[in-house]
């Protein structure tokens, strides 16, 4: 074994038991979404399906709940519901990585599964660690079991990236297409502008670089992390995590974005067309570096980090003195209708169903409400039509609110700095929830948008309220704690 890997490993076997038994007594762990055992997670990597085994890959880092070098996580699940941790899968230990096995992807090719990452490295001195002192080296590995590196090359050396760029060039993912394959990475240009790069290789070990996929956009920031690019019904969709993005009225209200945009490729020139703006993928506080892929069933799967970086000093995580941050979102599967990017949760999640309570309500002036005894459980609200008003209070103080014009979610105490995002909506029909002691995500309109947030309730309501003016038809499940 490697003497790096060695070293880190002896470290966490020293260090992690203690710290697994103080995390796991946290009443704010989470049940039925993915999070690291200790520590701190970030951006979901290489996931993918292969004989009927789900891996989760994710940026991790085991013992340093606030960061730190970052390793790969590993997760397996046959029914993405349930998962076992497994082993890191990924240590920085090469020279090419020494800084951090920063975020990549994977795909199954004729039995072995090829993983792509950016190593990380940092220069001692005085360093912007932009414009010096970094490289971000595409690392290509590979795995048959999906447990076991088989090899492990550099692809693209920090050195060979085309000019006009600074050294933040990162996060590849590959799309195959008519026997070739295509590379996109994110990057910053010299102008401090974003832009994704497009690489096209025959074999998945000499890669040409082809222009960037996307004409530079004035009002995306000035980087792009963790690009995807796949197709979907027919259209071509572009994923990216600008930072750096002006709020304009109740969009991009975040330290930074993650979105979509709908549009089409010309595979002769290699540019993406877009036929449509970019769109947030999620108008809550907690959405960070979504990845996809396509399951054996054939469904374009998006996992999202519950979380982001940099959101001190308006809002915080209180887990970090409990020896842990972060977790992944609820799976979703994506769909484009109507010329929208609609996200929906995964019908796997209704094993996890115990009782029901169905009601419908009338609303007028009282408040009407039903009776809660869980922290994890999932709720369907379907809104009678035509609709004027309508507020659900959950939790210890969250209150989801819709008035004709927008709707807004609203947190008290427990958002710890969280406390108002809003949706312009003339219409509500829907409301799907799932609460999980700490988080919430919320649908809305049969997946038109999602909101999705952390949260840190001390006590609960013992009760979900209801008022406005409208007709509801309520089904909420607890949820078994997975
Ligand atoms: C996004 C990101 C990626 C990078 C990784 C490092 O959250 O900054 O661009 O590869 O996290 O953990």
């Amino acid at each position: 074994m490697n003497h790096i890997k060695e070293t880190l490993q002896k470290e966490i076997k020293a260090k992690q038991p203690n710290l697994v038994e103080k995390v796991a007594t946290d009443p704010w762990r989470l049940h039925f979404h993915q999070q690291p055992p200790t520590g701190w997670l970030n951006d979901p990597n290489g996931v993918y399906q292969k004989d009927g085994l789900y891996h989760l890959y994710y940026q991790y880092s085991p013992l340093d709940p606030t960061g730190g070098v970052k390793y790969w996580g590993h997760k397996t699940s046959t029914d993405l519901v349930h998962f076992k941790e497994e082993e890191i899968f990924l240590y920085p230990d090469q020279t090419f990585d020494k800084d951090g096995v920063y975020s990549g992807s994977a795909f199954e090719k004729d039995g072995v599964t090829h993983f792509f990452y950016t190593g990380n490295v940092k220069h001692p001195g005085t360093h912007d660690y932009i414009t010096s002192g970094r490289e971000h080296n595409t690392v290509h590995m590979t795995s048959q079991d999906g447990f076991h590196i088989d090899s492990r090359e550099v692809v693209i050396d920090s050195s060979e990236y085309p000019d006009g760029f600074t050294q933040h060039i990162r996060d590849p993912k590959i799309l195959e297409k008519d026997g070739l394959f295509y590379m996109v990475l994110g990057g910053r240009t010299s102008e401090d502008k974003g832009a994704i790069l497009l690489y096209v290789s025959k074999d998945l070990s000499t890669w040409e670089y082809k222009g960037n996929l996307l004409e530079e956009r004035h009002d995306l920031g000035y980087m792009w992390e963790c690009p995807d690019f796949f197709e979907l019904n027919g259209q071509d969709i572009l994923l990216m995590s600008p930072q750096g993005v002006e709020q304009s009225g109740h969009e991009f209200e975040n330290v930074y974005q993650s979105g979509s945009i709908i549009g089409r490729t010309d595979w002769d020139t290699l540019k993406f067309e877009p036929t449509d703006g970019f769109v947030e993928l999620d108008r809550g506080f907690d959405f960070y570096a979504p990845q996809t892929f396509l399951d054996e069933q054939g469904r374009r799967i998006l996992w999202g980090w519950m979380g982001l970086p940099d959101i001190e000093p308006e809002y915080s995580n209180p887990t970090i003195e409990r020896g842990w941050q972060h977790a992944m979102t609820l799976p979703r599967e994506l769909a484009i209708e109507e010329g929208k990017l609609k996200q929906r949760p995964l019908p796997e999640y209704q094993l996890l169903r115990k009782e029901v309570q169905h009601k419908s309500m009338e609303l007028t002036e009282a408040i009407e409400m039903i009776k809660e005894t869980s922290d994890t459980y999932e709720m369907i609200v379907e809104v009678v039509q035509p609709t004027k008003s309508l507020k659900v209070k959950l939790s210890q103080d969250v209150i989801l609110e819709f008035n004709g014009e927008v709707f807004t979610l609203k947190l008290g105490t427990s958002g710890f700095g969280r406390s108002k995002r809003t949706i312009e909506l003339s219409e509500l029909t829907s409301i799907h929830l799932f609460l999980d002691t700490s988080s919430l995500e919320i649908f809305l309109n049969d997946g038109e948008y999602v909101l999705t947030t952390r949260l840190y309730p001390t006590s609960q309501l013992n009760s979900i309220e209801f008022s406005g003016d409208t007709s509801v038809q309520i089904s909420k499940w607890d949820l078994e704690k997975a």
